[in-house]
């Protein structure tokens, strides 16, 4: 860690007390990446953060031997590896705290499935591939390192392979789509949901032979019903009654932005008045393919990607994308919302598409999109890593506020060396400069509630907290954060509300209190744990969990 510059520290207050209202001197460009673990074992090519601050992740379990043993004398049976059976693990649960990593066992092929946190706090992953493409897997958090996976066959009515999923206010899951699938259904089935629905849509989005409406970006509107984008368009769904409720226009261009021209999406920062009511709902669509790179990829011919963001108010009365220019072109991105509501873009390539050896040139540095700041004064180049992170690569955020980041295997077997982009088992962290030990004064510290705590739709809560050096009250906001599943490029059910918060009143010595009101509606922040923050002049504290 550098020690606090002095000088520039004195020169940051003096910006401050020019421009007292302007949100984004606290921290900029920069970052650090860190190595955590050389390898893990597998690529983590899904990845979900539970509520005790473990990181479950997995591959597939027809990619070979991995690196790492199921425990004890475990095997898996399956067909590809002979009678001794495959004795190796394809998902692990990392230890953020400890920096250790436990092999777990998955029964049945996971491949680029599907998944969400249920309002329990497990982890309930849907499809995959072959014998896996209908079982819904459950994972339930544990602190005694003997919890795994658990696995249920037949649970789905149809094979989902490269579906997406989102928690909905009844604490079901929806499973969208999937491959071939041009409809969705409900996870837990009940009398009323056990049964498939039509989406249309999908199959008028579906180009012959490429695809490009795979892992749909699927969003819960605040009026209850469901913003799915697939290929360059949207729709908005009333799931419930299975009709299409408004037609967005195509992205300028008309170019696809989903799996295989794979961009991602955010559901942009939900910034909740006083009165309950939210200022407005915003999805930003960053990077993918131009049209035709999928199949020039297939011969040899690797395309420049997407370099644009488009960026749309959903419930405009005539509702158009915006456009903006990022620093770099990029494919197989991931978007991370971070705790302060900045969007991290990280990871991909800058040509090719998705698919076995089909990306090329890494974009190894992250650039951080600030939706407030004037258009053409966004994006912010952040420090480069080393390591490329292609095909099948992770990100998700930490409670800490660092980003962990994973995987990498655009082959179709663990290929380590002799290839352009050798299988990645490692993982590491980012750490956008909010982080930075210079900041220290600045960052709060949630002194009460304490960690897991139950709260209440509706609740008015007071949070007690500190800043060690000199606050400005205008500039503190609380932030609550839905850990999304993260795969392929987009985090499903990711979702940050910045809440009203009332006042900033000074308590003793560099002690402060504010109260905040939860939202009364599932709609707006489904039943589940969260990471609540303290920002200060955009500097998050740790979080902490709460369970709504
Ligand atoms: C596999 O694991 C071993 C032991 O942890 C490690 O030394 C080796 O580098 C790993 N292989 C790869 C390709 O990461």
């Amino acid at each position: 860690m550098s020690q606090p510059n002095f000088h520039s520290l004195i020169l940051f207050q003096f910006f401050l007390l020019l421009l007292p209202f302007h949100q984004n001197v606290a921290y900029g460009a920069g970052g650090k990446w860190d190595l955590l673990v050389p390898s893990i074992g597998i690529s983590s090519m899904h990845m979900q953060l539970l509520n005790n601050d473990k990181v479950v992740m997995y591959d597939r379990t027809d990619f070979g031997i991995s690196n790492i043993s199921l425990p004890g004398t475990k095997c898996r049976i399956d067909p590809i590896f002979g009678p001794a059976g495959d004795c190796s693990a394809h998902s692990v649960e990392y230890d953020v705290a400890r920096n250790t990593v436990r092999p777990l066992m998955v029964l049945t092929n996971v491949w680029c499935s599907s998944g969400s946190i249920m309002s329990d706090g497990s982890l309930v992953q849907t499809g995959g591939t072959a014998e896996g493409d209908r079982v819904v897997r459950l994972y339930k958090p544990c602190n005694n390192g003997a919890c795994d996976w658990s696995e249920i066959s037949e649970a789905l009515l149809l094979s989902r392979w490269y579906a997406t999923n989102h928690i909905l206010p009844d604490g079901k899951q929806i499973i969208v789509g999937g491959r071939g699938q041009f409809n969705y259904e409900f996870y837990p089935k009940d009398s009323s949901t056990d049964k498939i629905y039509r989406l249309p849509f999908l199959e008028q989005t579906n180009d012959a032979n490429i695809e490009n409406n795979l892992y749909p970006f699927v969003f819960v509107n605040t009026d209850g019903n469901l913003f799915i984008f697939a290929n360059n368009r949207a729709i908005l769904l009333n799931y419930k009654t299975d009709v299409v409720v408004k037609n967005y226009p195509q992205i300028p261009g008309g170019d696809p932005r989903s799996y295989p021209s794979t961009g991602s999406a955010v559901l942009l920062p939900l910034k909740m008045l006083a009165n309950g009511q939210v200022v407005a709902v915003e999805v930003l669509i960053c990077g993918g393919a131009p049209k035709g790179s999928y199949v020039n990829s297939l011969n040899n011919r690797f395309i420049g990607a997407l370099a644009t963001c488009a960026r749309i108010n959903i419930n405009d009365l005539n509702p158009q994308w915006g456009m903006e220019t990022m620093p770099f072109a990029r494919v197989m991105g991931d978007m991370v919302i971070l705790p302060n509501g900045d969007v991290l873009i990280i990871n991909g390539g800058s040509a090719g598409a998705a698919g076995w050896e089909l990306g090329r040139d890494p974009v190894l540095s992250p650039v951080i999109y600030k939706a407030d700041s004037p258009v053409g004064a966004r994006f912010e180049v952040q420090n480069a890593n080393k390591i490329p992170r292609m095909y099948h690569s992770t990100a998700g955020l930490l409670r800490d506020g660092r980003i962990l980041v994973g995987g990498s295997n655009p082959h179709d077997k663990y290929r380590f060396t002799g290839v352009l982009y050798p299988t990645e088992l490692s993982l590491e962290a980012f750490s956008p400069s909010y982080l930075e030990a210079g900041f220290a004064n600045l960052r709060p510290k949630i002194l009460s509630p304490v960690s897991q705590i139950r709260i209440k739709y509706g609740q008015k809560i007071t949070i007690k907290f500190t800043v060690s050096g000199k606050i400005n009250p205008n500039l503190v906001k609380l932030t609550l954060v839905a850990p999304p599943f993260n795969t392929h490029s987009f985090s499903m059910g990711q979702r940050l509300l910045v809440l009203s918060n009332e006042n900033v009143i000074p308590s003793r010595g560099s002690t402060y209190t504010t109260k905040v009101r939860i939202p009364v509606s599932k709609i707006l922040a489904q039943p589940r744990y969260y990471l609540l923050f303290v920002v200060h002049q955009e500097i998050p504290s740790e979080g902490i969990w709460v369970k709504l």
